[in-house]
């Protein structure tokens, strides 16, 4: 009886320590962050590899990590990615440049000039009104277009270097905010339609 008492708490001990990976950047995170290049390649739907990625949902950035020199270059490359000639989106999650953590850039429409921003540990914190119908497509699924069923008035929460911080954001740039929030989540916008 003991034993297995003693083999249930080892297994839950086991259960609740985090993946090492989880606090820190890993090698290949590193890596990917770290190679050469000013942008990053765009994670395909297409390739069965792009895809796990796509789909896996993302870990949350500790404190350490967002005052890093890696999250400087992933925020910095992300924003060069989403902005190029090649891409020309409005919105851009770290899974679809290979990093599974929840990190987004976002077009502010609502905001003189519409500057790019890069949020950490981003979330959708409330929903205000109806949903409503809009176009919407993705850097990963190239060629396709559908109308998804978004919020225009939300709360989104995000981390500063200070702390948590929570800022509402209304119209196209809420479609942006919950499309974005939604790849943290593994989540596709084809899976509405
Ligand atoms: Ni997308």
């Amino acid at each position: 009886m003991n034993k297995v008492i003693i083999t249930l708490f080892a297994l839950a001990a086991v259960a609740c320590a985090p993946k090492p990976s989880e606090n820190t950047w890993t090698a290949e995170e590193k890596a990917l962050i770290e190679a050469s290049d000013s942008t990053m390649r765009v994670l395909l739907v297409t390739d069965q590899k792009d895809s796990i990625v796509l789909r896996t949902a993302c870990d949350t950035l500790t404190k350490e990590m967002l005052t890093s020199e890696e999250y400087r270059l992933l925020a910095e490359k992300m924003l060069a990615t989403v902005q190029s000639p090649e891409q020309d989106g409005v919105g851009i999650a770290a899974p679809q440049v290979g990093i599974s953590r929840r990190v987004i850039a976002v077009m502010r429409y609502d905001k003189e000039g519409r500057p790019f921003e890069v949020y950490p540990n981003a979330k959708i914190t409330a929903v205000r009104g109806e949903k409503e119908l809009g176009p919407e497509g993705c850097l990963s699924i190239p060629g396709r277009r559908g109308d998804v069923l978004r919020y225009r008035d939300i709360d989104i929460t995000y981390s500063t270097p200070q702390g948590d911080t929570t800022e509402s954001v209304q119209g196209y740039s809420a479609i942006i905010f919950q499309h974005e929030c939604d790849h943290l989540d593994g989540v596709l916008y084809t899976d509405y339609l």
